[in-house]
């Protein structure tokens, strides 16, 4: 008898930090110096997609990334996060019942895809390993009640910190925990995806030709030479998570919008304080926020509180979160500053109301704004706008979604 297809496809969103992780206590555990919170992004806009497949027939675990292998190296993260959940379905399901399969035992092809290009600089590790793990536990059989979110997200770590985050929807708090191994250092949800649904998330993709320092090296040098990185972990977050927590639970903006902008105002403030100096934000960053601080001084003097909150991670992309109400204002605002090119900017949440052909034409500043805090930039300076709001965690999708062919390899 010839053996069954043991194979499962999963997507996984992006998620988008307003209490910044920056910093490991340890790096091969992936153990962060402080707890964070991520809002997760809809997965109708972006998404990693990523299907697992067990055979004898295969010779070795290998994988696939957007259709160029990537070698799956000893003692990486990847080779890790597979070894981890391989373990899982050996303990949880074959050592428990012998007539299970013992897929433990057969080599893996995984094959994962992007839906958003690389090159426009937004972190794919987060939704990358946190489709893998989904996969991997769909393959394993590894779902409820024998597995929850928040243990898979303890494997997703081992792959980037950030990506245990993914393996929830809505707003998701990483508790950096306390033990040496690591298990309790694990993503919990505060709310879920339909708790706020007055939110949105506008990415301002700015240019970027220079390749930066990645996340991982950058951190480790921060926690090796800032001084200030000692006042973030010991008084700054574990007070600003307490706050953060209740906003969001409360639906208060005002809070929600001061705390993200500080926190990451000082994420970028440790990484200037590192030796070498890191420097993340650009010009074009830095105009971002100084039009969205003078958007909100408007409002604020008039007693109409925060519109919204700007929060840039390990490069020079603003994500700016605000209000149902308030989002044409802001893309109006954006695009006043850096036009786009024409027909570029799809109005998938129907904000701007249908029939705007060229997002130039809106292109508007509120009333009392003052419009010397930037200027006005040429097409291209902000590369494109993705306009998105809270989305749900990972999803398993159906065989017709599987990204290997009948001969096990990438179609
Ligand atoms: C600035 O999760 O990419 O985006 O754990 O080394 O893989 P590794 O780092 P990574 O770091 C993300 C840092 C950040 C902030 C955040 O997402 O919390």
């Amino acid at each position: 008898m010839s053996e069954p297809i043991y194979e499962a496809t999963a997507s996984a969103p992006v998620n988008i930090a307003v209490i910044k992780y920056w910093g490991k206590r340890d790096t091969s555990l992936i153990l962060p110096t402080n707890s964070s919170l991520s809002v997760t992004l809809s997965q109708d806009h972006l998404r990693s997609t990523t299907t697992s497949r067990a055979s004898s027939s295969f010779d070795k675990d290998r994988l696939w990334l957007n259709g160029q292998e990537d070698v799956i190296k000893p003692g990486s993260r990847l080779e890790t996060c597979i070894r981890e959940m391989k373990k899982l379905r050996k303990e949880l399901v074959e050592d428990k019942d012998a007539n299970a399969p013992k897929l433990s035992t057969l080599p893996v092809h995984i094959a994962s895809y992007n839906n958003f290009p690389t090159a426009a600089g937004l972190a794919s590790s987060a939704s990358g390993f946190a489709a893998l793990v989904s996969s991997l536990a769909h393959l394993y059989t590894l779902t409820p009640p024998l597995t929850s979110p928040s243990t898979l997200s303890l494997i997703a770590r081992q792959g980037s910190g950030s990506a245990c985050r993914s393996l929830f929807g809505g707003f998701v708090a990483w508790e950096m925990g306390s033990t040496p191994t690591g298990t309790d250092s694990l993503a919990v949800q505060i709310a879920d995806e339909a708790h706020w649904p007055e939110m949105h998330a506008l990415i301002c993709v700015v240019s970027d030709d220079k390749k930066g320092t990645s996340s991982t090296a950058g951190m480790q040098r921060t926690v090796e030479t800032s001084t200030l990185l000692q006042h973030r972990i010991k008084d700054v977050v574990p007070r600003r998570m307490d706050e953060m927590i209740r906003a969001i639970k409360e639906k208060d903006f005002d809070s929600f919008a001061r705390i993200t902008m500080a926190d990451s105002n000082s994420f970028h403030a440790v990484a200037l304080d590192t030796e070498p100096p890191i420097f993340y934000m650009n010009d074009v960053s830095r105009a971002i926020i100084a039009l969205i601080v003078e958007l909100n001084r408007v409002s604020l003097e008039k007693g109409e509180g925060y519109k919204a909150a700007y929060t840039y991670d390990a490069g020079p992309n603003a994500v700016i979160y605000t209000l149902d109400k308030n989002v044409k204002e802001v893309i109006q605002l954006i695009v006043k500053y850096f036009p786009q090119k024409a027909g570029e900017f799809k109005d998938n949440l129907q904000v701007l109301g249908g029939g705007v052909a060229d997002i130039n034409q809106v292109a508007q500043v509120p009333e009392g704004f003052n419009e010397k805090v930037a200027v006005v930039r040429e097409v291209g300076a902000v590369k494109g706008l993705i306009h998105t709001k809270v989305g749900d965690g990972p999803r398993r999708l159906g065989d017709e979604e599987s990204l290997l062919g009948k001969d096990g390899f990438p179609k």
